[in-house]
């Protein structure tokens, strides 16, 4: 017999044991399917603290050591060696693409930037001030009645690969395209069409940033980093827009609704939406003259909800290796673009003031990923509301790749949590 866990119910004295599952690396968990059935019980969880909810193979995080892998490559490996289409390849197959399988899979995407001219009539319909965030999850979900064949990939038996992989080009080369053209409608700009002579990368920089006569400066700099940081958003475990994802999956609903959940989830200020915010903040602290103390202070107070953000994660408890290549990128970026310094200096000291406070270091917060990718995205000349848009073209991939591990999981059923009820009871509607 396995590992097990057993549980004494003090009320009756019944007793239960409960496996142990062992995973490839990570901490072990109980499988707690039976509780309900042997003692009348669930568990409670807040926010799933303790909880896993499915098997992946996709990506693990070693939170203690600050360590994560795509599919077992090391995420600084992976972010040096190799360009955001190829780790796209890894996550949907399981391998890196050898030299052919690489252009192919770059050719696949490219032919795939355009949107439906119908689509376009969607931006019209918001107002000039809208956050991209919220056109680009409507985009994503109005993509759903382009495609509709794709629901029936919801349908476990005809849930092909090939079909997948045509489902899965189509969500990582569109959104981009979607995405700029939610900026450009903020802006009250003329959209401009993708390039497919451009690498993916280069193509979403072309979109944002060009005339309408086609006129764009992009250097080789801006694209290979940009890159970079679209491979370390790439997938992350499951995370809340994950998770958002693999609930709306659950269900059998169309795998375009289900990414359009996942960006709703992805922008708010705990989770995708913190970059914009950090660089909000950074600036605060420059404006006020650098009262970094102040801010600190304000982080470390019960009574004040304020949270220095780009800090703290629910799994690392230690330093986000995101955020370590990203320092690094950011290091190396100094001398060849303008990066903004008075931020950066803002940026070093707040780190460091607060990863020798005791405060934070009882906690185990250390930086996360968002807490240097605003700086360098405003180096990129990325405007600040398209941060989050950026996380999302990032994780499109992930999302598709946990979607279809989700569908083909035998043991999958509808994502369906219990509560422990506190309302009122038993109450009688009076006759009057
Ligand atoms: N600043 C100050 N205190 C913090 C911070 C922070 N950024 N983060 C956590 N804490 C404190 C909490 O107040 C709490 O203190 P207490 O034990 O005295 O009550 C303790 O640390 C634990 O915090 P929780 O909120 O319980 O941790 P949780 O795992 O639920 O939250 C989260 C993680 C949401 C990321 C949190 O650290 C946070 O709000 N950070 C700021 C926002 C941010 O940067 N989000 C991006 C995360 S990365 C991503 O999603 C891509």
């Amino acid at each position: 017999m396995g590992n097990s866990v057993t549980i004494i119910d003090n009320r009756s004295g019944k007793k239960i044991d409960l496996p142990i599952l062992e995973g490839n690396r990570g901490t072990p968990v109980i499988d707690i399917k039976d509780l309900n059935k042997e003692l009348g019980l669930f568990t409670f969880d807040n926010g799933f603290s303790s909880t896993a909810h499915c098997k992946s193979e996709l990506s693990f995080i070693d939170g203690e050591k600050g360590e994560l892998f795509y599919r077992g490559y090391r995420i600084a490996d992976i972010a040096e060696k190799k360009s955001y289409l190829d780790v796209c390849y890894l996550l949907l197959t399981g391998e890196f693409p050898n030299e052919k399988n690489s252009l192919e899979f770059d050719m696949l995407i490219r032919k795939r930037y355009f949107l439906h001219e119908t689509l376009k009539e969607l931006f019209r319909a918001f107002p000039e001030n809208s956050h991209p965030m919220a056109t680009l999850s409507s985009g994503v979900a109005a993509l759903s009645s382009f495609y509709r064949e794709h629901l029936d990939l919801c349908d476990n038996k005809k849930c092909g690969t090939f079909d997948y992989f045509i489902m899965a080009q189509r969500i990582i080369s569109k959104i981009p395209t979607i995405a700029a053209y939610s900026y450009r409608h903020s802006k009250g700009l003329s959209l401009v069409y993708p390039d497919a002579n451009r690498y993916f990368t280069e193509n979403f920089l072309y979109m944002l940033r060009a005339y309408p006569n086609g006129d764009a400066e992009i250097k080789d700099i801006e694209v290979k980093s940009l890159d970079t940081i679209f491979t370390l958003h790439a997938d992350h475990g499951q995370n809340a827009s994950t998770t958002a994802v693999r609930t709306v999956c659950s269900t059998g609903a169309h795998p375009y609704a289900a990414i359009s959940a996942g960006i709703g989830a992805l922008w708010g200020r705990a989770h995708g939406g913190a970059n914009e915010q950090v660089l909000n903040q950074l600036r605060e602290i420059s404006d006020s003259g650098n009262d970094i103390k102040k801010f600190i202070d304000r982080a470390k107070d019960p009574n004040d909800d304020f949270r220095l953000m780009g800090f703290g994660h629910r799994v690392y408890k230690n330093y986000d290796p995101r955020a370590k290549s990203l320092k690094e990128l950011q290091d190396k970026l100094k001398n060849e673009i303008n990066i903004d310094n008075k931020l950066l200096e803002v940026a070093y000291r707040l780190e460091e003031i607060a990863l020798s406070d005791d405060y934070f270091i009882e906690r185990k917060l250390y930086p996360n990923v968002d807490f240097y990718s605003g700086i360098i995205l405003t180096a990129l000349k990325i405007p600040i509301s398209m941060f989050t848009p950026v996380f999302v073209i990032g994780r499109s991939v992930g999302w598709i790749a946990q979607w279809f591990e989700h569908r083909h999981d035998p043991s999958m059923r509808i994502a369906r949590p219990r509560q422990l009820y506190i309302g009122k009871v038993d109450r009688k509607i009076e006759d009057n």
